[in-house]
């Protein structure tokens, strides 16, 4: 279901509930419990539709830290570009400014993966190769999501932008998490 059709339904919905309010408290009174059901659910349609929204956002937490200055900004700066993206998606704020926050995202992903790497490799990490065929297939991921946006268009970017933020944030708050005591002990940064 597209943003357009959802917004017109939930305002389908808020519209049949403002009726069924004023109908409920002229028929049953203020007294009575029905209509201030009503109005509680006309207030919780805001409400569910902001966290629901806030969902696909990803937020820094300390926790998210590998102790490593460089690759913690590099880690930020993704979750800031799913950000952008995500906004680009969910305000459909048009071809031009979608494509390019999602090339951005895809660009600096690929950069950071690179940069992590040679860290890596620079402390002599033993999990390198393993490391490095996640980063690869998440870049083949990418890729695959790429092809799709060409096909089709807007409607692909919803599942992407999920996909991205879901994958980077469990990847930074784990994977990566794993090579953090070395990093550190070696002094790589
Ligand atoms: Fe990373
Ligand atoms: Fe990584």
């Amino acid at each position: 279901m597209n943003k357009t059709t959802k917004m017109l339904l939930l305002v389908l919905l808020a519209g049949t509930l403002l009726v069924a309010t004023i109908l409920t408290f002229v028929a049953l009174g203020v007294g009575h419990p029905v209509p201030w059901l009503l109005v509680a659910s006309l207030i919780g349609i805001p409400v569910l539709t902001n966290w629901h929204e806030k969902r696909n956002f990803a937020v820094w937490k300390d926790e998210y830290s590998v102790g490593i200055e460089s690759l913690d900004e590099d880690h930020r700066k993704l979750l800031s570009l799913i950000n952008h993206l995500q906004t680009a998606v969910h305000y459909q704020t048009g071809e031009l400014f979608e494509k390019e926050a999602l090339n951005e995202v895809v660009a600096y992903t690929k950069y950071h993966f690179e940069r992590e790497e040679k860290m890596l490799e620079k402390a002599g990490y033993a999990d390198l190769d393993a490391h490095k065929e996640l980063h690869k297939k998440m870049i083949a991921k990418i890729d695959e999501f790429l092809v799709r946006y060409e096909k089709e268009g807007h409607e692909a970017l919803v599942d992407v932008a999920l996909y991205l933020k879901c994958w980077l944030v469990k990847h930074i708050n784990g994977t990566d998490q794993e090579y953090s005591a070395l990093l550190q002990e070696k002094g790589v940064h």
